[in-house]
Parts: structure tokens; C-alpha cells; sequence
């Protein structure tokens, strides 16, 4: 079976992505990884929002084109993602020709069809959302709360989509679906928010006096595409729907229907359960076809917010991806952003605890077992393992726990509860570390009738370093590679999980000189 992961795209108001984006990837990256591991053939596509308002003003205050704006900005999101080793499989710009062509031809499709029409319309409009507000948007007190920013009253003439002839089929699709969204507490939310997209059509055009920056509506030169509608078909253009002859794109049968569109919990309602759904509905999409959407939590920080809009200086600084790769290492930025959050839930951005984390679950307790199966196989087997006895009773708990941590990591990860898998991983190692302790190889060296155990103990230890290299390896797949080497186990590279078990090792195999995997860090250093 084909799968096909993705992401959302982005859009520039600093002109970087920031670590909110940054983990929204990797846990993208990490879930592909892993599908790959387990044999499937994974695609993972991501990409940037190149159009709307913003970036038009943005634009304009740095006084160039909006193209060259965000040519510029792509280069900061491709650069950050290639620092944290990200392996994507196709890349979405939406200003890209074939992109256009395929919102263009939807938009056709749907104004020939009648599900597009014009309207005059008098009301107000948050700048800051892009969007227009009706009396449902008005808090308790009858006004616009802050989060609509500066509201604007405006009377003009659009283009509408009869969102509110496909809400009544909305509303039992989300209901009787089991996975339209995960997880499934915030399912009501967007129950609640269909209850009041109820009788609003969805306002599809800007006038081009207002905004240039966008694609233009085929029927009508004077207006260009709301950014939502543009940008929301990026996951069905950029995967081959409607391609033209020729194209390089790939097919979009083998892709769609997407297993996850892995997004935030403020794009949630409306634009990816309300709109996203309603226009597939539209364009023809069956139940069947509809993406699961993946919904994951917020980093904060305890000063302040990590938003585009909202972030300050000093949490940029403190955040930035780029930083803290160069800092750190890919390896130690991607462990910690899926390692310390739970998929869904927020978390609180913390540098202590990167370092923290890193250091005593991976530098200490992972390098540490490495370390010592490795250079103890190397002096006192002579650097090859040995035939060992593997029915011996003082190991068998490590044998069993092996087999009960694959199926705990996998279960965990088939949740995306990457963290929970994780923590199974680590606890195995620390057992690991625990056995070595007890068993002692180095004073079991020093005893020549203890040559069996030595053997069994070291067999061992470089099998429990094999197994957690592949199990680890989507989240820290460089990491996992030196491993990989230094076992000069390279086949391990191309293991399916569903292979992996004991004696892989075999008898008789060289190990390289073993280095430090990973040396620790501290924030002091620089
Ligand atoms: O919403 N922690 O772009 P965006 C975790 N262009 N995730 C965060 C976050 C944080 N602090 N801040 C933002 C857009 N995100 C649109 C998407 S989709 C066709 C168009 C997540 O740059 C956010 O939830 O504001 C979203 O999923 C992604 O980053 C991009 O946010
Ligand atoms: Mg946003």
C-alpha cells in the first residue's frame, strides 16, 4: 500500500521558519521514516505558502516585488530544512505554474458547475486573518476579540463558494468518521464550528485593488484567489490531480487518497475541517477519499508565544532551527522536538531540557552501551563477535524485552506517540546498561574459564545496539548510521522492522573502531 504523508504549507511574515514549523516537519519526517522502515512506500510532501495579503505587505514595507520576497524566504525554509536532515519527497510552492493551472481549473470547474457565484457584500474584515467576520465572530461583550486584529468594514463585490451546500454532509461525515481527524478530542470542536458555518458561504476572490499577490480567478481578471483556497489545494496539486501531459508530477492515484495532513491546531477550524473537506466534497471526492488530519499541539515558551506574528526577537534568537543545528546537531534538535512533546498536546520549549535530554538519553545511556559492546568486543574478542550461547538464563530477560520493546515502539509510532515510543527504546537501553553492570565483561575477561559467558554477554550488547539503531533511526537517522558503521553492519540499513530480531549479528563479524557518538553538549560552550 502507498502512503502519502504531508504537511502544511508555510508563509512568510519573518521571512524564516521558526521551531514551531520545525517540528511539524520533523514529526512528518520521523512518521515517513518509520512507514519506510516498516516496507511501505512512503511520499512526504511540504512546501510554502507563497501568496496573500501578508506577504504582499511584507513585500512592500522591505520595498521589493512580492516574488522576490519570497524567492528569498523559500531559500531560509529549503536551507532549514536540509540542516535537519528532513528527506521530503516532492515540494510544494504554491506560485508554482502547475500549481496555479490545477486551482485554476478547480476554480473553473466549480464556477461552470454553480457552485461559485458573485455577491455584493457590506461588512467587516480582519486584516490580520484575512477573512470577514460576521456576527458569530463578536465575543460575549458584541465585540471582536484581538485575535482579528485591526477589523475593517468594507462593501464590495466577490466571488462566493456554496461552502453551505455541503456543511449537512460535513456534519455526518465528521460524525460517523472514525480517523477524519486524530486525536479524536478535538473532534468536537469542529462539530461546534460547523454548527456556526452553518448559513456563510465562503468568500473565495479579493478584488485586485486590494491584493495583487495571488492567483487570478479564470472568469474574471479583476480578482485574484483567496489564499486559503489557493493554498489548501497544494496537497492535490502538487500530487498530480489534473496534471497536464507531460508533467513531472507524480500520479496522483498511487498518492491520494493522503493518509495525514499533519497540521497545527489553529488551522484546524475552519480552514482544514470546514473549507478543505467542503471543496473536495465539491470538486467530487468521495468519503473514502477524504485525508486524515493529523492535529499537533503548540511549543510555547514560557516569555511568550512562538507565532510568525507574535514571536519577539529574543525567542527568535533563542529558537531558530538553523542555530540550534549548528549548535547541537540535527540529531539532538530532531530527538528533542518529538521527544519531549506528546503528539497533540503542547509542550513548553526549553533549551536546559534539550541538553538535558540529550545528554542522559542518548550521550549517556545509548553512547554509553554502544561504547562498551563495541571497544570491549574490540579488545577482548578481538574486535569479531563470537559464537555465543543465547539460551543461557542470565540474558534471557534481554531477549525477551527485545521482542516486548518492538512491539511497544511499533504500537506507539502506529499512534504517532513518538515520544511514548521513545521512552519504550530508552528504558530498553537502560536495561541493557543495567545487564552489562551486573554481568561485569570486563572482570569476566580477566578470568579465562569465563570465556562462554564473556562471549554471550558481548554477543549481546552488539545485538542490542543493532536492533536500537534501526529503531531509532527515523528520529535520529545520522546517529544511527555511525552505529551502523561502526558495527559494520551496513545491511542494517535496508532491515524492515518486521525482520528485526536476535542473531542478525553474525557470528564472526568485524566491528570498526568505536568513537564517541555522541559527545555530550552543554549551553555554556559557545
Ligand atoms: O498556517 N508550535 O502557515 P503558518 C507548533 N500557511 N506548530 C506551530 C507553531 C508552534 N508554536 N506555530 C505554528 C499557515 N505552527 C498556512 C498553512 S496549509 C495549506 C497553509 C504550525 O506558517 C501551524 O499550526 O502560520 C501550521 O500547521 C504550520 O506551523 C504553518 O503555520
Ligand atoms: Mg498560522
Amino acid at each position: 500500500m502507498k502512503t502519502f504523508y504531508t504537511t502544511t504549507a508555510i508563509d512568510y511574515t519573518n521571512g524564516k521558519p521558526h521551531i514551531g514549523h520545525a517540528y511539524e516537519k520533523v514529526l512528518a519526517d520521523v512518521i515517513t521514516r518509520y512507514r519506510k522502515l516498516c516496507g511501505d512506500d512512503a511520499y512526504f510532501l511540504t512546501g510554502v505558502d507563497q501568496h496573500g495579503q501578508k506577504v504582499q505587505q511584507t513585500a512592500e514595507k522591505e520595498d521589493v516585488h512580492p516574488g522576490t520576497y519570497v524567492r528569498k524566504t523559500t531559500k531560509n525554509f529549503t536551507k532549514a530544512w536540509s540542516a535537519l536532515e528532513l528527506e521530503y519527497d516532492g515540494w510544494a510552492e504554491t506560485t508554482d505554474n502547475e500549481h496555479k493551472a490545477c486551482v485554476a481549473d478547480i476554480l473553473q470547474k466549480l464556477y461552470d458547475e454553480g457552485q461559485i457565484y458573485k455577491k455584493q457584500y457590506q461588512g467587516f474584515y480582519s486584516v490580520k486573518q484575512e477573512q470577514f467576520l460576521t456576527d458569530k465572530e463578536r465575543g460575549e461583550d458584541g465585540e471582536f476579540g484581538p485575535e482579528w486584529g485591526e477589523v475593517e468594514e468594507r462593501d464590495e463585490e466577490n466571488y462566493y463558494f456554496k461552502l453551505s451546500e455541503h456543511v449537512a454532509w460535513l456534519r455526518s461525515f465528521v460524525e460517523k468518521s472514525e480517523d477524519f481527524i486524530l486525536p479524536a478530542f478535538r473532534k468536537a470542536d469542529v462539530l461546534n464550528a460547523i454548527e456556526r458555518a452553518e448559513d456563510n458561504d465562503l468568500c473565495i476572490s479579493r478584488p485586485k485593488e486590494r491584493l495583487r499577490w495571488g492567483i487570478e480567478l479564470p472568469f474574471d481578471e479583476d480578482f485574484v484567489t483567496f489564499v486559503w483556497f489557493d493554498a489548501l489545494i497544494n496537497y492535490i496539486s502538487f500530487a498530480g490531480y489534473n496534471k497536464a501531459d507531460g508533467s513531472k508530477l507524480p500520479d496522483f492515484d498511487k498518492l491520494w487518497p493522503a493518509d495525514l495532513h499533519v497540521i497545527g491546531k489553529d488551522i484546524l477550524v475552519p480552514s482544514h475541517s470546514i473549507y478543505w473537506p467542503c471543496m473536495l466534497h465539491a470538486i467530487g471526492f468521495t468519503d473514502e477519499q477524504m485525508p486524515t488530519l493529523l492535529v499537533h499541539g503548540f511549543w510555547n515558551m514560557n516569555s511568550g508565544k512562538i507565532s510568525k506574528s507574535e514571536m519577539t526577537a529574543e525567542i527568535a534568537a533563542l529558537t531558530d532551527p538553523v542555530s540550534l543545528v549548528e549548535r547541537f546537531g540535527a540529531d539532538c534538535v530532531r530527538y528533542y522536538l518529538v521527544r519531549d512533546i506528546h503528539t497533540g498536546r503542547d509542550s513548553n520549549f526549553d533549551p536546559e531540557r534539550l541538553v538535558m535530554l540529550f545528554n542522559t538519553e542518548l550521550a549517556n545511556n545509548l553512547g554509553n552501551l554502544c561504547n562498551r559492546g563495541l571497544s570491549m568486543t574490540k579488545r577482548f574478542l578481538n574486535g569479531a563477535t563470537a559464537a555465543s550461547d543465547y539460551d543461557d538464563d542470565i540474558s534471557k530477560e534481554l531477549r525477551e524485552q527485545a521482542g516486548v520493546t518492538i512491539s511497544a515502539y511499533k504500537e506507539a509510532m502506529d499512534r504517532y506517540a513518538v515520544s511514548e515510543a521513545l521512552e519504550v527504546v530508552i528504558k530498553y537501553i537502560t536495561l541493557c546498561n543495567q545487564y552489562t553492570d551486573k554481568q561485569a565483561p570486563w572482570a569476566l575477561a580477566k578470568d579465562e574459564t569465563k570465556t562462554a559467558e564473556l562471549t554471550t554477554v558481548l554477543g549481546h550488547l552488539t545485538e542490542v545496539v543493532a536492533i536500537v539503531s534501526v529503531l531509532l533511526k527515523p528520529v535520529i537517522p545520522a546517529a544511527c548510521e555511525r552505529i551502523q558503521n561502526q558495527l559494520k553492519a551496513t545491511f542494517l540499513a535496508d532491515v524492515n522492522i518486521s525482520d528485526l530480531k536476535w542473531g542478525m549479528i553474525p557470528v564472526g563479524q568485524e566491528v570498526a573502531k568505536p568513537k564517541p557518538v555522541f559527545p555530550r553538549i552543554s549551553l555554556e560552550d559557545e
